[in-house]
């Protein structure tokens, strides 16, 4: 087995579902590996790190059905890299929605990524409600397809994994929508308020 460099590219890094994941994975990898928060903005000494492994796993939420700015920055740093010899891109991706199908259109993005600098591409976990899942009695579903993961990471045959909260789409719907508004609450923001384009006292633009 060669080494492995990890990225948590969640913008909230320090208390992500992204940061749980990578710890659980870590325990099922059980050999040492780097690990490179994208937030500290430190790509330089990051892809210098790079140097020399044999896999790249990158660790991210879905934001606006798209990979976060925060792991695009380091995916331009990357591909003006000249990393030799080019490790095999591995990807775990959750999402906030119920269905993991989600997460496509960002794994394509990567594959794409890949194919246009000439990385190896290797494993993907798709995990949908993934802000709710780690949470409940179903965290299990994601430990044993991590597990598999990691396997198969291990033994060189890619997979394309996907889970989720085994429950009707209608129940998730009621429940995070209780969740938000409760949270909303705690917070002192009512439902009609996080309607709004609002956000700390200032307004989004318009679209163009
Ligand atoms: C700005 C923003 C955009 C998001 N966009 C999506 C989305 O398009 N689809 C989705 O299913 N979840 C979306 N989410 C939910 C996150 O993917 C979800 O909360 C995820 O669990 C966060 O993972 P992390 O804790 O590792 O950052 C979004 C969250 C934020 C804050």
């Amino acid at each position: 087995m060669g080494r492995m460099m990890i990225v948590n590219a969640s913008p909230r890094a320090p208390r992500s579902n992204s940061k749980r994941i990578i710890e659980r994975f870590q325990a099922y990898w059980a050999e040492a590996a780097g690990l490179y928060p994208t937030i500290s903005n430190k790509h330089e000494q990051a892809l210098a790190d790079l140097q020399g492994c044999s896999d790249l796993l990158l660790v991210f939420p879905l934001y606006a059905d798209s990979p976060p700015s925060t792991l695009l920055g380091f995916l331009k740093a990357l591909s003006a890299a000249s990393i030799s010899p080019k490790p095999a891109v591995h990807v775990i991706i959750n999402c906030g929605f119920i269905e993991p199908e989600q997460n496509l259109v960002a794994l394509d993005i990567i594959r794409f990524f890949c194919r246009q600098n000439g990385f190896p591409f290797g494993s993907t976990l798709s995990i949908g409600s993934g802000e709710a899942i780690l949470d409940t009695p179903f965290s299990f579903l994601v430990w044993r397809k991590l597990k598999k993961f990691a396997a198969a990471v291990r033994n060189r045959q890619p997979v394309h994994l996907q889970t989720a909260m085994p429950i009707p789409k209608k129940w998730f719907i009621a429940a995070s929508t209780n969740y938000w508004i409760q949270y909303g609450q705690k917070n002192g923001i009512d439902k009609q308020q996080m309607q709004t384009m609002e956000i700390e006292g200032g307004v989004l633009p318009p679209k163009q």
